[in-house]
């Protein structure tokens, strides 16, 4: 090695060597995953290989024939794996990286400085220096190994250690190329009501771009996707190479098709209205950005993410412990809220055996309808005479934690905040500002603003009592964003928002560590790995029918562990779509994730009482199976016909299967679903009836998504389903 110049290191998981032409080359080795960056000749750092580990640590044996450098044409980059394109390199791709100078020059010419094999926290990370000299650019890739998790994620910095300002016009956390090839697409797109749908898209020549300019990440499309050869991949077969982007701003995720049919996705910040400004000796880091490599399709991709989330992503407090059922009283009072009215709530949900009541929207300022109130986080005396303690009061002493909802970030222009500060929201500054839900955004870019918010909630969360969980809503995308304090850097507000968002959170929970935190945005508009770092579930989507809502958690859970997945169960008719389903069917929807009721419970009649208290009671017993477990579509939910999920628990000795009917086949077969992730040795009982088979059988031959015969419902009807519960019975 000594005459190659390149000296070799490792640290686990991580081998720098010189390849066979003398250049540097890193091989990164995770649970099943292997990944190889090395240097041309010009400096620049490729990613030559990413997929399944092939048991060696020799960059050389994954890229044997793989294009050389052009000797003739050593500036010709077509087509070749840049691992992270920036402007004036002569690959002609996206690029990730653009800096303007002060004179307006644009060109970088970033070339390999330095490289370090770290520990980070106890776990490798491999840092990759590249700078520009005339620009004074540094960039650094950090590369952190979640080995056992077969994850890793890539947070890239650029530092100005020049002498002159810099302008940051586009500054991506990562870009993926790959092999050439046919390639899909999967994304989670939607809409307000319709979040989370997993869709699929061929990619052909040209690119392919979803992402979000509304401030948040969006209902639209989510920050995640995976890239798959086309016709390989399914939900338990198939190479997959998945993103999840920690941020809860506009993002962008561009895949491009390009010269020799190469494929590069590029993820991060969206460039559509950013600029950053960097002074000398400043340094902007990008969101974090967790990439996966699977061969077990796009269930195995998710059971990584959902791995990551429970022992890493989430906040530690809660992370690895069953989420309280909880009460929610949005669709049973809106804004309508009265002490005594709550109070009977309460008591009804303490008897269903629900563990966390939650006030939502209406308790605070003037807020009788969507037109006033926000941005006054003081308790309405005349709905609560008494402020809210009789109420928290009596939630503690019914052995229940108390949540209430905020909105934190907007402001009503009816309302006490607003007419003190009006240049507290972002306004543009010579027209009328456009409402939406008739509310404006706050500038959480601005110390001041966050500081009087984080003041009133400081109010809320000491005055009345303990209060145990805030539901953090956000209901409108933002316009007119800026910062005029600092005109010529307004475009910046896009990120320093979320960054004080960020930062606001990150101070509540140093405060109140106890307190439990879920995000919602209009349903699951900001249900990301960003806001899932500082929060501990979320609300998915606003849309409560039980059939409508499969298809939601069914895509939610490709990119988010089930135990941050909160299901309401709702009166019928549902308020969203008229439709009516058995309480059976929508309390086993919601068991999917975390268990929520939403209805008005005070209305239920004896014999729903009775019922919900025996699926609660049910939910309880299999909860931590479903929340900590790992997770199965057996069958993905249909428009009309059978769908089932499958949880088993670390040990493979509890195995809870949820069978649904969305809608009537009349006539229609029973189809078998075949259980997975069991201990094939072992031999499993079911709870109900005690049948018995073994692991390896209930694997291949399965069993039949049939329901018992109830009076009134033929077995083919709409909206059936069953909870199944099946236990190891083997003494070892
Ligand atoms: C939107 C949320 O998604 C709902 O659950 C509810 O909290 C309303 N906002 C309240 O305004």
């Amino acid at each position: 090695m000594a005459d190659t110049g390149v000296q070799p290191g490792s640290v686990d998981g991580i081998v720098r060597r010189a390849r066979a032409g003398g250049l540097a080359a890193w091989v990164i080795r995770l649970r099943s995953t292997a990944i190889v960056l090395h240097l041309d000749g010009r400096g620049l750092l490729h990613l030559g290989y990413w997929g399944a580990d092939g048991g060696s640590w020799n960059a050389d044996d994954y890229l044997v024939d793989a294009l050389p450098d052009r000797e003739t044409a050593p500036h010709f980059l077509e087509g070749r794996p840049l691992a992270y394109p920036a402007y004036g390199d002569p690959s002609y791709r996206e690029p990730c990286l653009v800096v303007v100078q002060p004179d307006g020059e644009r060109e970088l010419a970033l070339s390999f400085t330095a490289d370090r094999l770290v520990k980070h926290a106890g776990r490798p990370m491999l840092e990759l220096e590249l700078r520009d000299p005339r620009a004074g650019v540094r960039l650094m890739h950090e590369l952190l190994l979640y080995g056992e998790l077969d994850l890793l994620v890539w947070t890239v910095h650029v530092a100005n250690y020049g002498e002159r300002p810099l302008t940051l016009e586009r500054v991506l956390s990562g870009s993926l190329p790959l092999p050439a090839g046919r390639y899909d697409c999967w994304m989670l797109r939607g809409r307000w009501g319709g979040e989370f749908q997993l869709e699929r898209q061929e990619l052909g020549h040209g690119a392919f771009v979803i992402g979000s300019r509304r401030g948040i990440s969006s209902a639209e499309a989510h920050p995640w996707l995976a890239i798959a050869p086309r016709g390989e991949t399914a939900e338990h077969t198939g190479r997959v190479w998945f993103a999840s982007l920690a941020w809860s701003g506009n993002w962008t995720a561009m895949v491009e098709l390009e010269r020799g049919e190469t494929l590069a996705a590029s993820v991060g910040l969206q460039p559509f209205d950013f600029a950053w400004h960097l002074e000398p000796g400043e340094r902007f880091s990008a969101p974090a950005l967790v990439l996966g490599h699977a061969v077990d399709g796009l269930g195995g991709a998710a059971r990584r993410l959902h791995d990551l989330e429970r022992t890493v992503a989430l906040p530690a407090a809660h992370r690895s412990v069953v989420r309280p059922v909880l009460y929610n009283s949005w669709e049973a009072t809106y804004f309508d809220v009265r002490a005594d009215q709550q109070i009977a709530l309460a008591r009804r949900a303490a008897e269903l055996g629900v563990e966390l009541f939650v006030v939502d929207d209406g308790w605070f300022g003037a807020r009788d309808h969507d037109r006033a109130g926000l941005g006054d986080w003081r308790v309405n005396r005349r709905k609560f005479p008494r402020g809210l303690r009789p109420l928290i009061d009596e939630v503690h002493r019914l052995g229940m934690l108390f949540g209430i909802w905020v909105e934190a970030e907007m402001v009503n222009p009816d309302s006490d905040l607003f007419r003190a500060h009006p240049d507290w929201a972002y306004l543009p500054p010579s027209r009328e500002p456009l409402l939406s839900r008739n509310q404006l955004v706050l500038n959480f870019a601005r110390a001041d603003v966050r500081a009087a918010i984080l003041d009133q909630l400081h109010a809320l969360l000491t005055e009345d009592g303990r209060i145990d969980f805030l539901k953090w809503d956000h209901n409108r995308p933002w316009l007119h964003v800026g910062w005029p304090e600092h005109p010529d850097r307004g475009r910046e507000a896009w990120v320093r928002h979320v960054l004080g968002l960020y930062e606001l959170l990150q101070t509540l929970r140093a405060e109140f560590p106890e307190l439990l935190i879920e995000t919602c945005s209009s349903g699951g508009a900001r249900a990301d790995l960003g806001m899932l770092a500082l929060t501990d579930q979320a609300w998915v989507s606003d849309n409560t029918d039980a059939a409508d809502r499969l298809p939601i958690q069914y895509g939610y859970s490709h990119a988010h562990s089930p135990s941050t997945m909160v299901n309401w169960v709702t009166d019928v008719p549902n308020h969203q779509t008229g439709r009516v389903s058995p309480l059976e069917f929508r309390f086993h929807v919601a068991m999917q994730g975390v268990l929520g009721i939403g209805g008005n419970i005070s209305r239920w009649s004896e014999e729903e009482v009775q019922q919900a208290q025996r699926l609660v009671a049910d939910y309880k017993r299999i909860r931590t199976i479903v929340q900590l477990g790992e997770q199965y579509w057996l069958l993905p939910p249909p428009p009309v016909g059978p769908c089932a999920v499958q949880y088993v628990s670390p040990d493979r000795r509890a195995v809870v299967l949820l069978l649904y009917q969305v809608r009537g086949g009349v006539g229609a077969g029973v189809p078998r679903v075949r259980l997975m992730g069991l201990d094939p040795a072992r031999r499993y009982r079911r709870e109900r009836d005690g049948a018995e088979s073994t692991g390896a059988a209930l694997m291949a031959a399965g069993l039949p998504v049939r329901f018992e015969p109830t009076q009134g419902w033929h077995p083919a009807i709409d909206y059936r389903s069953a909870l199944q519960v099946w236990h190891a019975i083997d003494a070892r």
